[in-house]
C-alpha cells in the first residue's frame, strides 16, 4: 500500500537517502529540511532526477514550522532530524546538553504529538524515532548526545505501549543506526575541541582522544547508509512495526553483547 510519509532532517545523510528510497518505492514522500537553502537545493535535485518529492523547510524547534504538518494526512512520520554534541560530563556546559535535548527529544516529541492527533483520529499511522545504538550503551565523551538518544528511545518505547492501550492502530517504533559515515560523527566528536581549552581536565589527552576517535570511527563506520535505509523502509511499510530496527546488524550485535556484559 502506498503511504504518505513525512521525514525530518531530509536535507542530508540518512534522511535524504531514506527520502529517495521511499519515493523510488512509490510512496508520497514529504521531505522536510532544516533550512530553506536545503529545501531549494533538494527541490532542484528531485526535479533533475525526475522524482516526485514534496519539499519544505521544517526546523523542528520552530513552533510555526511544526504547525505546517497539522493539516497533513500522514501515514508515517519519520523523526530523523538530530544534532550531536560531545564533551565530558565532568565539564561540558549544561546549556549545550539542553540544546541537544531540545532538538533530539523535546521538539521531536512536539512534532510527534501534532502528527498523532490526525493519526489517532483516522485510526491509522506509524511514528518512527531515529534514535541510535548510542541510546542503548553510554558512549564516553559523547554523553550529551548519547543521553538524548537514551531519552528518545525510552520515549518511543513508552509511547508505543501507551498507543497499544488506545487500540487505535497507531504504532511507534525505534530506528537504531550504528555508526554510519555521513559526517555526523566527525562534527559531533570535533564539537568539544571548540571549547576544551587548557583549563579542561582532559587538555593533556586531546591528541590521544582525537587519534582514538579517528581510529574508532574509521574502523566502525559503515561506508554507506544502505543498511539503515533498508530498515527504515521496512519499518515504514510494516502493518505492525516491531519495537526496534537496528543496522548495520554487526553493531546491533555488539550493543547486545555490551549490555549482557554490563557496559
Ligand atoms: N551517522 C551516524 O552514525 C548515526 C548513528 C546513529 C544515529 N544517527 C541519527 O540519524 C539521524 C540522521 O543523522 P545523519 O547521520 O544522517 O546526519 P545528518 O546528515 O547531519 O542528518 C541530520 C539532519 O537533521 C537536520 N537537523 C538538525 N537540526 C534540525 C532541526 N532543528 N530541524 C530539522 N532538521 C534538523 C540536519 O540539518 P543540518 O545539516 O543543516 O544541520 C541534518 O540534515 C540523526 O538523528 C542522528 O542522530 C546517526
Amino acid at each position: 500500500m502506498k503511504k504518505t510519509i513525512l521525514i525530518t532532517g531530509a536535507g542530508s545523510g540518512i534522511g535524504l537517502d531514506t527520502a529517495w528510497a521511499l519515493a523510488a518505492r512509490g510512496h508520497q514522500v514529504i521531505a522536510t529540511t532544516f533550512d530553506q537553502a536545503q529545501a531549494d537545493a533538494l527541490r532542484v535535485q528531485a526535479q533533475s532526477r525526475g522524482v516526485a518529492l514534496q519539499v519544505f523547510k521544517l526546523d523542528i524547534t520552530s513552533a510555526a514550522d511544526r504547525q505546517q504538518i497539522a493539516a497533513l494526512e500522514l501515514d508515517v512520520l519519520i523523526n530523523n532530524a538530530g544534532i550531536g554534541e560531545s564533551g565530558s560530563l565532568a565539564e561540558v556546559d549544561v546549556d549545550r546538553i539542553r540544546r541537544v535535548f531540545e532538538v533530539n527529544l523535546f521538539a521531536t516529541l512536539e512534532l510527534t504529538q501534532l502528527a498523532l492527533r490526525g493519526m489517532i483520529e483516522r485510526r491509522r499511522g506509524t511514528v518512527l524515532f531515529v534514535s541510535s545504538v548510542a541510546g542503548r550503551v553510554p558512549v564516553p565523551f559523547l554523553m550529551p548526545y548519547s543521553m538524548s538518544k537514551f531519552a528518545l528511545s525510552a520515549a518511543g518505547a513508552g509511547l508505543r505501549t501507551e498507543l497499544k492501550q488506545l487500540r487505535c492502530n497507531v504504532h511507534a517504533a525505534l530506528i537504531e543506526p550504528g555508526a554510519i559515515h555521513t559526517g555526523f560523527n566527525q562534527s559531533m566528536t570535533d564539537s568539544k575541541y571548540a571549547w576544551m581549552g587548557p583549563q579542561s581536565y582532559f587538555a593533556s589527552q586531546v591528541a590521544r582522544l582525537k587519534a582514538e576517535e579517528a581510529r574508532t570511527f574509521g574502523l566502525l563506520e559503515a561506508r554507506s547508509t544502505r543498511s539503515i535505509v533498508a530498515q527504515i523502509v521496512k519499518a515504514a511499510e510494516a502493518r505492525k512495526p516491531r519495537l526496534r530496527y537496528v543496522a548495520p546488524w554487526i553493531q546491533g550485535f555488539g550493543v547486545r553483547l555490551a549490555r549482557i556484559f554490563g557496559v
